[in-house]
């Protein structure tokens, strides 16, 4: 999955990286530290729920309103390149856990992971992602209702050949 912006760029606050609880400069990122914000963000309320689209899946327990922030993407940081070898396992799972948040650098919701980690790809999603300061935000690209699925375009360009459901006619491939 890679962070690509629907172009849509709201008004953003400071988000640093905070990595094992502490805010850290650019530059001294650690692979194998995990990224994670404070627990007491005010964040949308959402749940983890059986999805039609796939498995588990998360749903709006609030109106979300669009381009509000709805969660981040926590997990290990790791080099992009130690991150391909991890996907390529994770893959003959079928599962997709790295988020690619640069060229260099991605993070691994296998490890550390939040609920995001559970959000479905759609073609035509209801959320997008965008990185602020190393954390990967998902956001809502529309008003979201109570009870709907949240979903975003995971961007792979099809390299995890997963046949996409997020409908019925969909010819997707993530
Ligand atoms: C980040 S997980 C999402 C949570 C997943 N539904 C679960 O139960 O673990 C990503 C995996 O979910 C599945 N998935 C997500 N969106 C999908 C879609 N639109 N169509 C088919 N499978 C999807 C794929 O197997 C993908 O590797
Ligand atoms: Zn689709």
């Amino acid at each position: 999955m890679n962070g690509t912006n629907n172009g849509n760029t709201p008004h953003l606050a400071y988000a640093p990286l905070i990595i094992d609880g502490t805010r850290i400069k650019m530059r001294s990122r650690v692979a194998g530290q995990l990224v994670k914000l404070p627990d007491d963000l005010p964040l949308p309320q959402i749940e983890r729920r059986r999805s039609s689209l796939h498995g588990w899946g998360v749903f709006a327990l609030e109106r979300i309103p669009k381009n509000r922030r709805i969660i981040y993407y926590s997990g290990q940081l790791v080099p992009s390149k130690e991150s391909h070898v991890r996907e390529a396992d994770y893959l003959e799972e079928g599962c997709i856990w790295c988020f690619e948040l640069s060229h260099r650098w991605a993070v691994d919701a296998n490890f550390g992971g939040n609920v995001s980690r559970y959000i479905n790809h759609a073609c035509k999603p209801n959320s997008y992602t965008q990185i602020i300061d190393g954390i990967i935000w998902i956001r809502a690209s529309r008003t979201i209702d109570v009870g709907e699925e949240l979903t975003y375009d995971y961007h792979t360009g099809g390299t995890a050949e997963i046949a996409c459901q997020c409908r019925p006619d969909c010819t997707g491939i993530i």
